[in-house]
């Protein structure tokens, strides 16, 4: 029997469920479907793929048990370290693809029978660099997200231009390769190259430009995928390669969206370096509120808006949250949640902590739609955000994070801010919002804080 009658089907199903997949996943209320989708295509996958003749299923039991003692603990870490283990696995997953290229390529010149053509030569260029560069990228990526490495941009003279000989450099020796298949000497030239260039792009790349860094490489590990996917002539490596590329893709050009800024500005741009704090702004004076007075204040308003931000993640915060909406509620409050979508530290990262304490996603309004309604709001409660309401990216030239939309939370009637400190956000930069007439620090742990506001509400 042809084995392809039973591993094409379940290709196909496969590659149906993953789309199926992504279009679920586009929405808060079909997203665990997606989720699930997403897992039983995966293992379609799986089980398909061990269908193919020649399998030595010992050499692939023991990379699934590596796999599964590394996996586990990953996939156990906390929300907030979401976006430096999605850049990890990343880096495995262009590791894995580097690897898988590098081998075929060296059987290819081994073995007789497994000769390559040029055009699965040139394949398998393009998926060793961007496979090794993701590696490295991916690798730096997560180290200055965990602050290992330093999260300011390190910029030199000539930057650019290095970066872009190298991968010239790089593209060359594939070329050459394609054209002279036996010249092997060139391919370990083009792992370093590639691993070199993988540092050497992310390096002028500050920390706030990371979450579109991050898009990016995933978009850079599923073009990777792509071309293994020629060069093993799998169509369902090819189809969820594009799926995994395009959607990378997307997800960056909405990140730049939301942050106002352009690709060749992230990549280039020496993004999100820390500034110096201005004297002016520290000698002002702010004000500090008990979570009593917050009570009163917001019991007797007719509009509440609150904006949450990473430190409601760090204090696990959101079940307080759903509390301090059903008292209000039971005050005849209007409450609204404005989400900015670099809130936090992953895409999303307010959607899935609101939806894990069940508030409706209708309340849950996007920046855009909000902020025309911020100057007939009584009160804005910010619950451990910063950057996302820093009024200086509207008029202050001279801020990294100028140019980036924000929520306007300043334009509130009353301002209230729950944060433990004076401390920066994730840019490193002041603000100013702080200092406003109108805002009332409230200092301390968003949960404590919460869960004294709820305390006074009952009373
Ligand atoms: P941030 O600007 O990082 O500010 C978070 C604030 O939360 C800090 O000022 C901190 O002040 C406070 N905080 C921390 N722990 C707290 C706790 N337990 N209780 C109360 N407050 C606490 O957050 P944001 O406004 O959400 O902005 C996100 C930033 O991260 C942007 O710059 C964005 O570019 C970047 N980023 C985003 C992503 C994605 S995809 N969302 C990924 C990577 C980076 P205290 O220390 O004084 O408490």
């Amino acid at each position: 029997m042809n084995i392809d009658l039973i591993i094409q089907p379940i290709y196909l199903i496969s590659a149906i469920l993953f789309i199926l997949s992504l279009l679920w996943m586009g929405h808060p209320s079909t997203a665990r479907r997606g989720v699930f989708a997403g897992i039983v295509a995966m293992l379609a996958a799986i089980g398909g793929t061990l269908f193919e003749p020649g399998m030595n299923y010992t050499w692939i039991a023991i990379p699934v048990v590596i796999g599964c003692v590394l996996g586990v603990p990953l996939a156990m870490v906390p929300l907030t370290a979401v976006p430096q283990r999605t850049a990890l696995s990343h880096a495995f997953g262009g590791l894995a693809a580097g690897l898988v290229g590098a081998s075929e390529y060296y059987l290819s010149q081994a073995t007789a029978h497994h000769s390559l053509s040029g055009f699965e030569i040139g394949a398998l260029v393009a998926e060793v660099i961007l496979g090794f560069l993701t590696f490295t990228g991916s690798l730096m990526a997560a180290g200055k997200l965990m602050e290992w490495i330093p999260t300011r941009p390190i910029t030199y003279k000539g930057q650019n231009a290095m970066n872009l000989s190298l991968l010239g450099v790089a593209l060359l020796a594939g070329v050459l390769l394609v054209i002279f298949p036996t010249w092997w000497f060139l391919f370990p030239i083009i792992i370093l190259l590639a691993l070199a260039f993988g540092v050497l792009l992310i390096i002028p790349i500050g920390g706030a430009d990371m979450p579109t860094v991050i898009a990016l490489l995933n978009s850079y590990a599923g073009l990777s995928a792509v071309a293994m996917g020629f060069v093993l002539d799998n169509k369902l490596l090819i189809a969820a390669g594009a799926l995994d590329g395009s959607s990378g893709l997307i997800l960056s050009i909405i990140m730049c969206k939301a942050m106002n800024r352009s690709f060749t500005n992230v990549l280039f741009g020496a993004f999100g370096q820390v500034q110096a704090s201005s004297g002016a702004v520290e000698q002002r004076t702010v004000k500090s509120a008990t979570a009593e007075d917050a009570a009163q204040i917001m019991s007797a308003a007719r509009s509440v808006v609150i904006i949450p931000g990473y430190g409601m993640a760090v204090a696990q915060a959101q079940h307080r949250v759903r509390e301090l909406f059903d008292e209000l509620g039971r005050e005849g409050v209007d409450v609204k949640f404005a989400i900015h979508p670099v809130a936090g530290r992953m895409p999303g990262h307010m959607n899935v902590l609101l939806a894990e304490a069940e508030i409706p996603y209708d309340k849950l309004i996007e920046m855009e739609e909000i902020n025309p309604d911020m100057p007939e709001t009584d009160v804005a409660l910010i619950i451990g955000a910063n950057d996302v309401i820093n009024p200086a990216a509207r008029h202050d030239k001279s801020s990294p994070i100028f140019g980036m939309p924000i929520i306007d939370a300043d334009k509130a009637k009353t301002v209230f801010v729950i944060k433990r400190s004076m401390n920066p956000g994730f840019a490193g930069i002041e603000n100013e919002l702080f200092y406003g007439d109108n805002t009332l620090m409230l200092f301390g742990d968003a949960k404590a804080m919460l869960t004294g506001i709820v305390q006074a509400l009952k009373e």
